[in-house]
């Protein structure tokens, strides 16, 4: 598949039923020739307006890590796990994430990314290993196949509880330093 025949399969798809009411498919945003990828849960209500994955608060938060650690927001890859926003950012179902998993795999063969961030312990659990525990975890760089792969807290905690913002900074340190090693 190219990138035009994935995104209008994500557009046709009718795996789950958050098709009927989203406002917008988030299908992902940034560069298609990123080293680095970042994967969220699923689009909050400003993602589904605009159909651009993290611009809302905890959007704004990444950037601001992005930009601590010297890197572009255009020249990473950003998506979900979840390409269409849950009904009142209830937490997607398990059986979505099933329908939707097959849409971000397209999107990692066509990129090849050399790291994957799972942000937060949904996109975790699913990309690295079900029983993922973010506190202890987070910041751990495990390389499967042909790239590395780590989490790091959901911007969204951090909003909720200052405290982690120390441990997200040296997470994010810690990727810049990863990638610009493989250079
Ligand atoms: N939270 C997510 O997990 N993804 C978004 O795109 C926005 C907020």
């Amino acid at each position: 598949m190219n990138w035009n025949e994935l995104e209008n399969a994500c557009q046709q798809c009718r795996g789950c039923e958050l098709w009927k009411t989203r406002t917008n498919l988030v299908f992902g945003c940034g560069s298609r020739e990123a080293e680095l990828m970042f994967v969220g849960e699923g689009p909050g209500e400003r993602e589904d307006a605009t159909g651009i994955p993290f611009v809302g608060a905890a959007g704004m938060l990444l950037d601001q890590y992005l930009a601590a650690v010297g890197i572009e927001r255009e020249d990473v890859y950003i998506a979900n796990i979840l390409k269409c926003r849950p009904p009142n950012n209830r937490d997607p179902l398990p059986e979505e994430g099933d329908a939707c998993i097959g849409h971000l795999r397209g999107q990692v063969k066509l990129i090849r990314p050399k790291m994957i961030v799972c942000l937060g312990r949904i996109a975790a659990a699913r990309l690295i290993h079900p029983d993922y525990k973010i506190t202890r975890e987070h910041g751990q760089i495990v390389v499967k196949g042909s790239f590395a792969m780590t989490a790091v807290y959901h911007p969204a905690a951090l909003l909720r509880d200052a405290s982690k913002k120390e441990d997200m900074l040296r997470d994010m340190k810690k990727i810049k330093a990863y990638l610009d090693g493989l250079n």
